[in-house]
């Protein structure tokens, strides 16, 4: 028998299973999560929660709840986004489910058929791309741009979609501190897009999960409230502004969508998303304890992003470009041609700096996007761990880049020699020597 698929003897010291999604190699530097910060969980905020529901509520918190979920949380969240962005929804708009990607999972079980086109930003979420992928559909990416989604270039491809006979299911965007790039859409862009969306009968997914974590100037409307509610599912989730853990968030949607989720096979089986965890978050809510949690979140994670710019700006040689977000947890970084994200990483994973390549964001990545692109989240690492990582990569690309400028010095040297004639060199032009 190999070796390798031995079990391994039990080891209560080591159990795999029994951590969080966190960490990579020891020793390293993980430019890698999109987690909140440990440190940020509310641990003896969320153990008072949980004995009050269970005192309030005693066994019905324990049983399956209603398929729409719990209603005083979707009271709460009713409440919040009139207070946070003047939106009025009533409860025939919303329902809970267990996380964003479990949203979106069900858009795409619902709303698509086999063989259809789902649009998706490029870049996007790598692991919303990898839920998609899980559906009988073909992705198709829309280019972006400093200002978000470009609406032009989605019209073009509506258009050639539609002489195609393609049906498009929808398409899927974080208009908000897009997870990776940290772009935010512009109002304009917006009112864009919702506009051609409703000209082409096109529905639009929007993921929302980074709204709250705004670190300057104000977060444009939603694409939702800019269309009236109508034609766009919006996706909520407290992952990112209370505990990732709890597997909860919002769908948000016309009440003819909302109807359909909960009338779905899974939503009746299931008894609603984690009713228990939604009785827990209900009762920390209630206590008003969401709001001063948020804006820590919010002065820490500002710190965060500062730190991180800073030390790009002190470190990285010229050529080097990257995106300042003004929310969300992600630095989009470019590296000057010819320079490869790959490479990059190769060389820093054996200094200790791990990252997520910008490949991995792109659904047709057989096009090239990402190729020069590193993703550098601030949510996860401390100040002095974001500095060192920095630091390394920016010496690493330093090294790449005069060892890249040396070979193309090399290479122009011998195609000037190549357009001698070959009695003059003494090579033949079609094997040059290097
Ligand atoms: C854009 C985006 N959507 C969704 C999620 C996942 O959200 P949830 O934990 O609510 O499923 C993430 C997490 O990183 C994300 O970045």
């Amino acid at each position: 028998m190999d070796d390798t698929s031995a079990p391994r003897p039990f080891s209560p010291s080591f159990d795999p299973l029994e951590g969080v999604q966190a960490g990579g190699p020891a020793g390293a530097i993980p430019f890698v999560y999109g987690h909140p910060d440990p440190d940020l969980l509310p641990v003896e905020k969320i153990i008072i929660a949980t004995e009050r529901a269970l005192r309030a509520r005693g066994r019905l918190a324990l049983q399956y709840g209603p398929e729409q979920g719990y209603g005083p949380l979707l009271d709460y969240l009713i409440g919040k986004v009139e207070r946070d962005e003047g939106l009025r929804i009533t409860r025939a708009n919303i329902m809970l489910c267990a996380g964003a990607a479990q949203g979106l999972d069900t858009a795409a079980r619902l709303f698509t058929r086999p063989g259809d086109v789902v649009l998706v930003e490029a870049p996007s979420y790598h692991e919303a791309i990898a839920t998609l992928r899980d559906h009988p559909v073909e992705l198709r990416q829309v280019p972006m741009d400093g200002h978000g989604l470009v609406v032009e270039a989605l019209a073009e491809q509506l258009e050639a979609l539609s002489r195609a006979g393609r049906r498009v299911a929808f398409l899927y965007t974080i208009p908000t501190f897009q997870n990776p790039s940290g772009i935010t859409m512009t109002a304009e862009r917006r009112e864009a897009l919702v506009e051609l969306a409703a000209e082409q009968g096109l529905l639009l997914v929007e993921d929302d999960v980074y709204r709250d974590l705004c670190y300057e100037g104000r977060v444009p409307p939603s694409l939702f409230e800019l269309a009236g509610g109508q034609g766009v599912i919006r996706l909520g989730s407290f992952s990112k502004i209370l505990a990732a853990g709890l597997r909860l968030g919002w769908i948000m949607a016309e009440p003819e969508v909302i109807r359909q989720i909960v009338s779905c096979g899974l939503k009746g089986n299931e008894g609603g998303a984690n009713p228990f965890v939604a009785h827990v978050v209900a009762a920390f809510c209630q206590e008003g304890w969401l709001e001063p949690h948020i804006a820590q979140l919010v002065a820490r994670y500002r710190t965060r992003r500062d730190a991180l710019l800073a030390a790009l700006g002190r470190e990285m040689p010229d050529g080097v470009r990257w995106t300042r977000p003004s929310g969300g947890f992600f630095v989009w970084l470019t590296l000057p041609e010819p320079l490869e994200a790959e490479a990059v990483l190769a060389a820093a994973t054996e200094r200790g700096v791990i990252f997520t390549p910008g490949a991995r964001f792109f659904a047709q990545a057989s096009e090239g996007g990402g190729r020069r692109n590193l993703r550098l989240p601030f949510s996860f690492l401390s100040e002095a761990q974001m500095a060192e990582g920095v630091r390394i990569l920016a010496e690493v690309i330093r090294e790449q880049g005069s060892s890249e400028a040396q070979s193309s010095k090399l290479k122009a040297q011998s195609s000037k020699s190549k357009v001698q004639s070959p009695k003059e060199t003494g090579d033949r032009p079609d094997h040059p020597t290097t």
